[in-house]
């Protein structure tokens, strides 16, 4: 068992059978983040609740999905690896990628058990795969949150059009990655190519056989989500990249 700073046990209970209240989340994610963290998490909760309620989704889902998406953000690389083992290479080098998936972990010892909300928090570091409404809300608040500074315009975009907001977000990531000849994470691609089934982006053969060419298991790309504006590439900063942010 590990321990908080505040000497809390992370997470000694099993699964419980009732709902837990969000007071009670939050009280347990305040004691998990640093307090940076922690205002970046309300922002996301309250933002990516404010996308559901425009888009007629499931606002209450959304929000504790936002709340809970970085509550593993800020453990050390030992315990992620030990919560969400590799699944490439990359993963092992790159364990912060790893915190969306420790995350989700984390919530069902603890007793969470809706698939939504951890489907949400599992996805938000690679992008929504299944083409979940709920997941799309909290990744694109956690790009655009006004903390951040940047993607404003996917902000608006969200609120009148979910889908290409997300569309932009995604193909942001993969197109700033290649640029930089930074491997995509494959859940990355599978956001991406789930996005091409729905007509949301288009197929672009070349994006797409080009980047299916660097093979299946592929780099982590260390994208700091508040670059998806910001791509202009400066040279020998690629390594840079390559750094704290659990972003992929
Ligand atoms: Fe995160």
């Amino acid at each position: 068992m590990i321990q908080t700073r505040f000497q809390t046990p992370l997470y000694p209970a099993p699964a419980q059978p009732t709902p837990t209240p969000v007071a009670e989340w939050l009280g347990r994610v305040r004691l998990m983040v640093k307090s940076r963290r922690f205002e970046h998490i309300l922002r996301v909760a309250a933002l990516a609740r404010q996308i559901a309620h425009a888009n007629a989704i499931d606002a209450d889902r959304a929000y504790l999905a936002g709340l809970l998406h970085d509550i593993a953000r800020d453990l050390p690389d030992a315990e992620l690896l030990r919560l969400a083992p590799p699944e490439t290479p990359v993963d092992q080098a790159h364990p912060l990628a790893l915190h969306g998936r420790a995350a989700r972990t984390l919530l069902e010892r603890w007793g969470c058990c809706d698939l939504v909300v951890l489907e949400a928090v599992e996805d938000h570091t690679t992008g929504p795969r299944s083409g979940s409404p709920v997941a799309a809300c909290v990744y694109i608040a956690d790009v655009s949150e006004p903390g951040r500074g940047v993607n404003e315009n996917i902000r608006e975009l969200a609120m009148v059009d979910l889908e290409g907001a997300l569309a932009q977000a995604i193909s942001s990531k993969v197109q700033y990655l290649r640029a930089r000849g930074i491997p995509v994470h494959p859940r990355t691609l599978e956001a991406y190519r789930g996005l091409q089934r729905r007509g949301a982006l288009p197929p672009e053969q070349p994006l797409t056989q080009a980047l299916m060419s660097q093979g299946s298991v592929l780099q982590t790309g260390q994208l700091q989500t508040g670059q998806l504006q910001t791509t202009k590439l400066q040279a020998g900063q690629r390594r840079g990249d390559q750094t704290r942010s659990g972003s992929v």
